[in-house]
């Protein structure tokens, strides 16, 4: 499948050698910027992030587009681009946390990418969120009840991750640890399987 144990020279390495886009799934706060910066490092690997590639797209910001154009243009947009990056060969995806939803993404994804949920408890999330003013769904009276309605509709979704890793109020290094981990081990299983 997606991954090799060794490096580009066939010397043995560290480091899972990635032959296709590993993307990170999971809700608002999960981390997935923020680990995924660090694991395209750590892998030598292109960093990405949808919300990003959409508002460079669109010329103005992710609350932007919801305000002036509405969320289904702005699904819309993010379908686009998510397909767009799965073409460019390795890399770390970071998405938002209602991409994995769109189930044309979502079949995009599992066929073309490794799919790894940061999964955290809504409370973690609320913490994490809630100073931050440009997440559009979290703009109302009880983020916190947001944050939850928002876990009991997607995390069944979510699970259908290949790789899902916790996250509670441990720091980015363990997070980190163990994305690398469980991207090994995924290699190791898929060679002996
Ligand atoms: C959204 C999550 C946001 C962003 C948009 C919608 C969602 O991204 O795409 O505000 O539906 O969960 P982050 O998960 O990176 O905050």
């Amino acid at each position: 499948m997606a991954l090799a144990p060794t490096s580009e020279n066939g010397n043995a390495d560290d480091r899972p050698r990635i032959d296709r886009p590993i993307v990170l799934v999971g809700l608002m706060g999960a981390g997935k910027s923020c680990v995924g910066r660090k694991l395209a490092e750590s892998l030598a690997l292109p960093f990405l992030d949808s919300d990003n590639e959409v508002e460079e797209a669109a010329g103005c910001e992710v609350r932007d587009i919801f305000e002036v154009y509405g969320e289904p243009a702005f699904r819309d947009c993010e379908r686009r681009v998510i397909h767009r990056l799965l073409q460019a060969g390795p890399s770390i995806i970071a998405t938002g946390g209602g991409a994995f939803m769109d189930p044309a993404t979502r079949e995009q994804v599992k066929s073309h990418a490794i799919s790894v949920w940061l999964r955290a408890d809504p409370e973690v999330l609320y913490q994490r969120t809630k100073r931050a003013k440009n997440r559009p769904l979290l703009a109302n009276e009880d983020p916190l009840q947001t944050l939850k309605d928002l876990a009991e509709q997607r995390y069944p979704v979510y699970a259908e991750a290949d790789i899902t890793i916790d996250t509670g109020n441990e720091g980015l290094e363990k997070t980190l640890q163990k994305a690398i981990d469980a991207l090994k081990e995924s290699a190791t299983s898929d060679k002996t399987s």
